[in-house]
């Protein structure tokens, strides 16, 4: 059996929104391990403190770098947001966040600044400010919209449904009463399984903002962080691999999962980190 030689990387999430991102990363990064970890007996973290995130999100990125990651990605912006520091504080090898790269790709949609975003988020996400903060830092104007009845929509795979699309024409038009975006920016690795839904509702409501996901900006944030310590192997070949674990549900995850992921997720192995 021939040595792997690239990077293991640690991709979280609350649940399994994030594999949103491992799905953008797997094809991106030759040699690569991922082990991605959904927290699912602890979600929702988007109605919680920020103390109570921090914890979550710091035994569950401890977990990922004692089995051996090079490097961690929040593949979850309400951790993002709340515990990014702490997080950092606490592991020794690098620590990629999402909210930074979502706020480079709601530039690089848009084109120009000034500009107006509106990002729909967790209600934690919402109240931290963190995407206005990263928005303002490169001549944004965020709109922040928590949007709590998302997630449990998403993972229920409530994809194309009436209720998915009752509860959007709700938060949207909302939404649209105090902003007139260029683009919509999707702050919840949960919401790119709802985003043609996304995309549907605003149109419907006479908006032609261009729906984001940061999905893809965070996955070459991923790259450059690599390459910066030294752990993108240049002659690493071959697919990468992955593995999955859950606290909860393995089953739902690996059912619901592949939706997220847009391939199986033969296995998924399921850890008990506590409450
Ligand atoms: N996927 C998480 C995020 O990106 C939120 C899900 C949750 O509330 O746990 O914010």
């Amino acid at each position: 059996m021939s040595e792997r030689r690239g990077p293991t990387i640690g991709v979280f999430d609350s649940g399994f929104g994030g594999l949103t991102v491992l799905r953008g990363l797997l094809p991106l990064i030759p040699g690569a391990h991922y082990i991605y970890l959904g927290d699912t007996a602890r979600l929702p973290y988007g109605a919680k403190s920020r103390e109570t995130v921090a914890r979550y999100a710091v035994s569950s990125a401890l977990y990922l770098q004692d089995r051996g990651a090079d490097l961690l990605v929040i593949a979850c912006n309400t951790a993002t947001a709340l515990a990014l520091d702490d997080i950092r504080a606490a592991c020794s090898v690098p620590v990629v966040g999402v909210v930074a790269p979502g706020a480079q790709a709601a530039l690089a949609a848009v084109g120009k600044v000034p500009a107006e975003v509106l990002v729909l988020a967790t209600a934690a996400t919402v109240q931290s400010h963190a995407y206005h903060a990263a928005c303002d830092a490169l001549g944004l104007a965020a709109v922040e919209k928590a949007c709590p009845l998302l997630v449990p929509l998403a993972e229920e795979g409530w994809v194309d449904h009436p209720v998915t699309r009752d509860v959007l024409r709700i938060y949207l038009t909302e939404a649209l009463a105090e902003a007139s975006p260029d683009a919509v920016l999707l702050g919840c690795t949960h919401y790119p399984l709802i985003a043609d839904a996304i995309t549907a509702m605003l149109r419907e409501l006479g908006s032609d903002a261009r729906v984001i996901d940061s999905a893809e900006a965070t996955a070459q944030t991923v790259a450059q962080a690599l390459s910066k310590a030294g752990l993108m192997v240049a002659d690493s070949a071959g697919e990468a691999t992955f593995e999955c674990c859950a606290t909860d549900s393995v089953e739902k995850f690996a059912r619901l999962g592949s939706q997220f992921l847009g391939r199986p997720i033969p296995q998924v192995e399921l850890l008990d980190l506590g409450g």
